[in-house]
């Protein structure tokens, strides 16, 4: 079986994190016999100046063509100035458009071993295991949206919120069917209290509810998730949320497992095409230092394999790799404790790679 994988750096740390996931694709490639053909693309601030596009109609084809794409992450405040239709952003956000990628996985899973670095008091944090449905084509990121406008002298300027009932109802199927494979709850998180688009969010996903009666529902305004989420995090099975809400409460729920440098996410369509990358940024400031965490982006290789190649064993030996390398004490800068052994990106990207199988 031979499988195109579109690889795409993006700005930043971005090279530095795919080249330690590729590393590891390969490796897992070599160990059981897979195809795998891994060809990179330009997007983002770096795109922008090399052709002045930050989403190259090439990088889109290729993207298309492929049966997965591997994403590093872009921006960065070198960009910061550039009109907003060629922002690096753009890039991320035309790709997930352009392939109809609805529902963005974000597994936050506190391992044993990191538990005690949680920022969090360990008792609070030890087993917990959310998966955040997140909807990405939609909502606020997606609406009409004025940059400036001058009203009765006034500057001002909008962003349109806007939901369908097609787009509500296809994300809350997908997050009970998850749900059904685990813990089999469900909390969907609005702003009905306050928001049209949340109560119409509500209403979609309690009709939804009723053909998954094995699995039970509740609601939640953001506010009070924000705050449950590092008040009592193990009460959450799936998190389903809109665009916006669902960005927000992941970083939010990253922390919790100690680093940002170690969240997934998986970004799909109704044919289980997918954009595979982590849920954090470019990180400019470390970009070039071999100092980041590639850990997000390797697990993120790891949810291509499962999700999109349906290759389970090869998955799990990815994030076995990554749990020992874990317990043997090898930590990046960001998730660094006494008595453990610090590394850079490229080695610990090595170190996974050599625990392959
Ligand atoms: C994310 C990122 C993106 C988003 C940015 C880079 C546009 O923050 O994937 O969470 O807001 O979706
Ligand atoms: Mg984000």
């Amino acid at each position: 079986m031979k499988k195109k994988i579109v690889v795409i750096p993006g700005d930043g740390i971005g090279g530095e994190i795919t080249d330690a996931a590729v590393k590891v694709l390969k490796k897992t490639a070599a160990i059981y016999h897979l195809d795998l053909s891994l060809d990179q693309k330009m997007a983002g601030g770096t795109a922008y100046d090399a052709c002045g596009d930050p989403l190259p109609k090439e990088t889109v084809e290729a993207a298309q063509n492929a049966d997965a794409v591997l994403f590093g992450a872009v921006g960065g405040d070198k960009w910061d100035n550039v009109d907003p239709l060629k922002r690096p952003e753009k890039a991320v956000l035309g790709l997930r458009k352009a392939l109809g990628l609805y529902v963005n996985l974000r597994p936050v899973h506190v391992s044993p071993v990191l538990a005690p670095y949680s920022p969090l008091k360990p008792d609070i944090v030890t087993g917990t295991d959310v998966l955040i449905v997140r909807e990405l084509i939609g909502g606020i990121y997606f609406g009409d949206r004025c940059e400036s406008e001058i009203h009765d002298g006034v500057e001002r300027a909008w962003d349109l919120e806007n939901y369908s009932v097609p787009e509500v109802e296809r994300i809350s199927r997908f997050a009970f069917k998850a749900a059904q494979g685990r813990r089999k709850k469900v909390t969907s998180v609005d702003k009905s209290n306050v928001l049209a688009t949340s109560r119409l969010w509500r209403r979609t996903v309690t009709k939804e509810h009723k053909a998954y009666p094995d699995v039970a529902l509740n609601h939640m305004y953001v506010d009070n998730c924000a705050m449950q989420l590092v008040m009592n995090p193990g009460q959450f099975d799936v998190i389903l949320t809109e665009n916006m809400f669902g960005d927000i409460l992941s970083d939010e729920a990253s922390m919790i497992t100690g680093s940002i440098g170690m969240l997934s996410s998986a970004s799909m369509n109704e044919s289980k095409f997918g954009l595979y990358e982590p849920s954090h940024g470019s990180a400019p400031d470390i970009a070039g230092k071999d100092m980041a965490n590639p850990i997000a982006t390797i697990l993120s290789a790891a949810m291509l394999l499962r999700y999109s190649f349906d290759l389970d064993r090869e998955a799990d030996a990815v994030e076995k790799a990554v749990q020992a390398v874990l317990t043997q004490g090898y930590r990046t800068g960001d998730i660094m404790s006494e008595g453990c052994t610090k590394v850079g990106t490229c080695k610990m990207g090595d170190l996974i790679a050599e625990r392959i199988g």
